[in-house]
């Protein structure tokens, strides 16, 4: 059994540590602008500008059970999509707001379609809810409210209440919490209640601003096994480093315990979809990003921006066909794997996974080296050994590398393992090893 201990949380996170791989879904009416999630803010635009999104707003290609599908395909086992963003707009039909997609010539529930479709599919399903909101009229005007420039900025928070704000959000919690049946995440997103710089009414939000303390008990109440993310200023389930790959198992700030936690990223640099954006990321740092964070005991919530029609991208279809390809064949290094054992050292551009059982280490191969992968530490250890991806049997020796060369190396607690000179289809080859 793997010997790393997490901070006890108050939701269910034993399937989630298992599946480690999961979908985020950003979208909304910014998928119209297509030029980031945040271009009501980033813009500074009015009401009245964003206004023809929701007016055109029409995703006539949105078929949920192609993505539930495309994300299976991909080896993912969960998802986490917007049903608000910042910008408020909300993709469900909400009792507590007409600033909704059924009031779009969508006309319908987009999230409960998502619900189904995913469910269907035999995944997870989780909501993302921006705590942040630049539609609602009670939400005050802060350094990031894309009407902080306006000359009277000030003054127009005059009769803005956030508690009333507040109570709105809990009444969509709650909403989103009963109407769809058993959610498996709910992903807050944010806080940034350190913010204090400039005038006095432009600082950040926080917990007290949220009521975080009756969001989350109300959460818990109606779902008490779901995972919440810590972006609401209390701590929950689940650490989430963002568009950061972490260089160790995450700790807890205070008390230095391991936690549970996801890293999220893009396949290239915004959430929503993005149609000029050129920072695509290689397939080699897509399969990378995802073997080390498992290596590391984390997840990995990568996400796709569709577009306004509906559908994913072209280049969203090849970077989840990336992990297709290489989870086909490999995914057992990922599933029900946690950072190998600390006496299990990886060698340069290798990088380890362990079942959680402790009976399997999984040696990824960041680069294919010539002849011989040596492995110090694993002497006396291993029983048999093989390529993950078609279970072909490798030899290896002990002690030192069976070579006539002068200098092979010789060294006591050494692993050799003999490599074909060619090395295999995956793009990361895996070798499997069975421990004694
Ligand atoms: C950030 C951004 C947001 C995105 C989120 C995903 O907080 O504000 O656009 O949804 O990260 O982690």
């Amino acid at each position: 059994m793997s010997s790393y201990v997490t901070r006890k949380t108050p939701g269910n996170t034993a399937w989630f540590t298992h599946d480690r791989f999961g979908m985020f879904i950003h979208w909304g009416l910014y998928a119209m602008p297509a030029r980031h999630e945040w271009v009501k803010s980033n813009e500074c635009m009015t009401e009245a500008q964003y206004a023809r999104y929701f007016k055109y707003f029409d995703p006539d290609l949105y078929e949920p059970r192609t993505w539930a599908a495309m994300a299976r395909a991909a080896g993912m086992k969960y998802a986490v999509m917007t049903a608000k963003h910042h910008d408020g707009f909300c993709m469900f039909d909400s009792a507590y707001t007409d600033y909704k997609c059924t009031n779009t010539p969508a006309r319908r529930d987009l999230l409960r379609e998502y619900v189904e479709a995913f469910r269907a599919e035999g995944l997870k399903v989780g909501f993302y809810y921006s705590l942040l909101d630049w539609h609602h009229p009670d939400f005050t005007i802060d350094m990031f409210h894309p009407r902080r420039k306006d000359p009277q900025a000030c003054m127009r928070n005059e009769g803005r209440d956030m508690k009333r704000y507040s109570a709105y959000m809990r009444d969509q919690v709650r909403e989103l919490l009963t109407n769809y049946g058993t959610i498996d995440i709910l992903w807050f997103d944010f806080s940034y209640s350190e913010n204090r710089s400039g005038e006095p009414w432009m600082k950040g939000k926080g917990k007290q601003d949220w009521e975080s303390e009756r969001l989350i008990a109300l959460a818990r109440e109606l779902q008490p096994e779901i995972i919440i993310d810590n972006r609401a200023e209390i701590d929950q389930d689940l650490w989430t480093p963002e568009q950061y790959q972490p260089k160790s198992w995450v700790k807890h700030p205070d008390t230095g315990e391991l936690v549970t936690w996801e890293a999220c990223q893009t396949f290239s640099g915004s959430w929503g979809y993005y149609r000029d954006e050129m920072s695509w990321k290689s397939p080699e740092m897509l399969i990378r990003m995802l073997i080390e964070t498992v290596s590391l005991g984390g997840n990995l919530l990568m996400n796709v921006g569709p577009t306004a029609r509906g559908c994913f991208d072209r280049r969203a279809c090849e970077a989840l066909e990336v992990y297709g390809q290489w989870m086909a064949y490999n995914s057992r290094s990922i599933y029900g794997c946690t950072m190998a054992e600390p006496e299990f050292k990886a060698p340069a551009d290798c990088r380890f996974t362990q079942s959680q059982d402790g009976k399997r280490l999984y040696v990824h191969l960041f680069s294919y080296p010539y002849g011989y992968l040596e492995l110090p530490g694993l002497a006396g250890k291993v029983d048999y050994a093989q390529f993950l991806e078609d279970g072909s049997e490798l030899t290896f020796t002990e002690g030192r590398v069976e070579h006539f060369s002068l200098g092979a190396t010789r060294q006591k607690d050494l692993l050799v393992i003999s490599l074909p000179a060619v090395k295999p289809r995956s793009l990361v080859p895996v070798i499997e090893l069975f421990l004694k």
